[in-house]
């Protein structure tokens, strides 16, 4: 474990602080949460390593644990958080497939998250992604840099007039779909609970997911992690794809079979493959490892393809996301304190 660092910010001193354990705290969480902190009556501990079992202890005393994308809420970290005095988890992101809410129900511990800070700042990653990939800026950026400015190998496709396939048409998926079809996209979408009203509107067809991986140019990934989702990206699914796709995914990286991605990438299936979330994140993503050694084998041979393109799981990382994360999970720490119930829509497993 990297060393332990925490910071204390108190807001103006009350006696009946609530007191909050915040993990894997970055510069830009405690810039959004101290603003929302000031003059409430919140006092958080900032905690730059991850929330897991082992780590659990240093929530003593804490009425909540905040925690992020890559904290291990399993049961044995529940049930510590709980000997140690904790009531609430608050998940300052929407996703939450790494805490497991039903010991936590068991436990007496309630989990809020934040079901939508900005749908917008991740569907337009996803279209900054694939534009970025497609035109092939990222090689460009390098070449000219380097006084190289010749356009070998920089040639891409017109979105425009492409069949676009989208998984999981929720908010991020529903926004990433209408953006494309501002492209002039043909747009298909699958979803277990189709929005027909919703895809008349926008001049989008939902199909099966087969026809999904037959028919489209570009298939962006937009569901939660589930049994269901998990690796639906596999050897299977990718030797239906018919059209040597570009693959999106901006949602979880475990959606994604990482083995069976760098086969077809080997054999030339896919025009490309842009992530923003990768299977094993932890310990990787959010960190800066430019002075270590990169142990992930699959994530050091998925940078060695020219149309692979990887960032750092931030779709999420706007001014106006960060603003809303911060006053959502906030405002549900002080319904704890007041022992009122939690904003609408965030409780987990409601
Ligand atoms: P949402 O809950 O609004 O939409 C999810 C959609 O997926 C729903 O329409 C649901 O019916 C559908 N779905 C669920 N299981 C499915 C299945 N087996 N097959 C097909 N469709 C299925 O969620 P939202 O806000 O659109 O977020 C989507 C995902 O994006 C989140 O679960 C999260 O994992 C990811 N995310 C990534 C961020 C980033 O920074 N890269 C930030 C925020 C969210």
């Amino acid at each position: 474990m990297k060393t332990l660092h925490v910071r204390l910010v108190q807001a103006t001193y009350v006696n009946t602080m609530m007191k909050v354990a915040f993990y894997d705290a970055k510069p830009y969480d405690e810039e959004f949460f101290n603003r929302q902190i000031n003059g409430s009556e919140l006092e958080f501990a900032y905690h730059d390593f991850r929330l897991r079992k082992s780590t659990a202890v240093t929530a003593k005393g804490a009425d909540a644990a905040c925690v992020f994308v890559n904290d291990e809420v399993d049961r044995a970290c529940l049930e510590a958080l709980s000997e140690n005095g904790v009531r609430l988890v608050a998940l300052r992101c929407a996703g939450f497939n790494n805490v497991d809410h039903h010991a936590a129900a068991e436990i007496g511990i309630a989990v809020v998250r934040v079901p939508a800070y900005s749908p917008h700042a991740v569907a337009e990653h996803a279209i900054a992604l694939l534009s970025t990939l497609n035109r092939r800026l990222h090689r460009a950026y390098n070449r000219v840099r380097e006084l190289n400015f010749s356009l070998n190998g920089l040639v891409g496709i017109d979105l425009h007039g492409k069949t676009i396939g989208i998984i999981g048409t929720g908010k991020i998926g529903k926004l990433t779909a209408q953006i494309f079809r501002g492209f002039g996209c043909r747009v298909l979408a699958y979803d277990l609970f189709p929005d027909e009203a919703w895809a008349v509107d926008f001049g989008i067809r939902y199909k099966e997911l087969d026809e999904i991986y037959t028919e489209c140019d570009v298939i962006s990934l937009h569901t939660p992690l589930t049994p269901e989702t998990h690796h639906m990206i596999n050897k299977e699914s990718v030797a239906r794809m018919k059209k040597h796709p570009i693959i999106i995914n901006t949602s979880r990286g475990k959606l994604i079979d990482t083995t069976a991605v760098i086969s077809a990438l080997k054999e030339r299936k896919l025009r490309g493959v842009a992530l923003d979330v990768y299977e094993i994140e932890e310990g990787v993503f959010f960190e800066d490892l430019s002075h270590d050694v990169l142990h992930d084998d699959e994530l050091a041979r998925l940078l060695t393809f020219n149309n692979v393109l990887i960032t750092s799981h931030q779709g999420f990382l706007t001014e106006e996301a960060l603003s809303e994360i911060s006053r959502v999970t906030c405002e549900n720490l002080i319904c704890l304190k007041e022992g009122k119930g939690f904003l609408e829509g965030t409780l987990v497993g409601d």
